[in-house]
């Protein structure tokens, strides 16, 4: 009976085209809490989701700022570093896997760690812009005023991360790439919130596709995977000392 780590490993070797999924869970060993686990953002005050809200936003954004800086620790996220996970994903990329990410993360940590096709359906932190004349801005400017405004026009600036209300980006691309996917990859993620928790079973529909999973706690779609390994990601992957630690 093959154990976890060789399953995951002969899944891999078989596969060409990968489509990776990820979520905070990816970034909780770079030191970045997730959302719904024990201490993360959201279960540790569920009322600040109502702030990261379009709604909110376009409300009270001079209140919006403070909040939008604390939760996401804008001034700290140059300390965090990605971790052993997000090294694994570039790695593939370098043995010739052709790899894509789509991630919901806003920290930029698969970027940082080498990956080429990454894909943030939720936006990141690295920019905002001017909601009145499109001008964009780096995090010296949001981080520059306590409520960023527009050089230009003095507008209040949006971060670019997608709130909830917003639309979620490259989500056609997310479906696209998955019909042309040998192994779909989904890690870190509970996989709660709509659109991104229908691609398991989207998955599920196209014939031929893998699918596993790496995520600490269970998810609602763990039946629908060849492979569901409730693990650390970071933790598994320096087990495996296959990949760069
Ligand atoms: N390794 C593997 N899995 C982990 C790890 C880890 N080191 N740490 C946490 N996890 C798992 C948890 O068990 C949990 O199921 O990652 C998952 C994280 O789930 P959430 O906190 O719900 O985060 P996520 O799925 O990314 O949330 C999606 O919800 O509120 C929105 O915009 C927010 O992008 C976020 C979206």
């Amino acid at each position: 009976m093959q154990g976890e780590a060789e399953k995951f490993l002969d899944l891999l070797e078989k596969a060409q085209h990968i489509t990776v999924l990820t979520g905070a869970g990816m970034s909780t060993e770079s030191g970045i809490p997730d959302f719904r686990s024990a201490g993360g953002i959201w279960t540790e005050d569920t009322s600040r989701m109502e702030a990261m809200s379009r709604d909110y936003f376009e409300r009270y954004p001079k209140l919006f700022w403070p909040k939008f800086k604390e939760l996401f620790q804008l001034k700290m996220s140059d300390s965090f570093q990605p971790n052993a996970g997000h090294r694994f994903l570039a790695e593939l990329e370098k043995r010739g896997k052709d790899v894509n990410v789509f991630t919901q993360n806003i920290d930029g940590l698969h970027i940082e760690a080498g990956s080429h096709h990454v894909y943030e359906l939720h936006g990141s932190l690295q920019s905002a812009t001017c909601p009145k004349c499109g001008m964009q801005y780096g995090r010296a400017q949001m981080l520059h005023e306590e409520v960023p405004k527009c050089c230009q026009c003095r507008s209040i600036l949006k971060p670019d991360v997608v709130l909830f209300g917003d639309i979620v980006q490259h989500l056609d691309t997310l479906f696209q790439v998955l019909n042309s996917t040998d192994l779909l990859l989904v890690i870190g993620t509970s996989l709660e919130v709509a659109p991104v928790r229908f691609v398991p079973e989207e998955a599920h529909m196209i014939p031929g596709l893998k699918k596993m999973m790496i995520n600490l706690d269970k998810t609602a779609y763990d039946q629908l995977f060849d492979l569901v390994i409730h693990r650390k990601i970071a933790e598994f992957i320096n087990e495996l000392n296959r990949f760069p630690i």
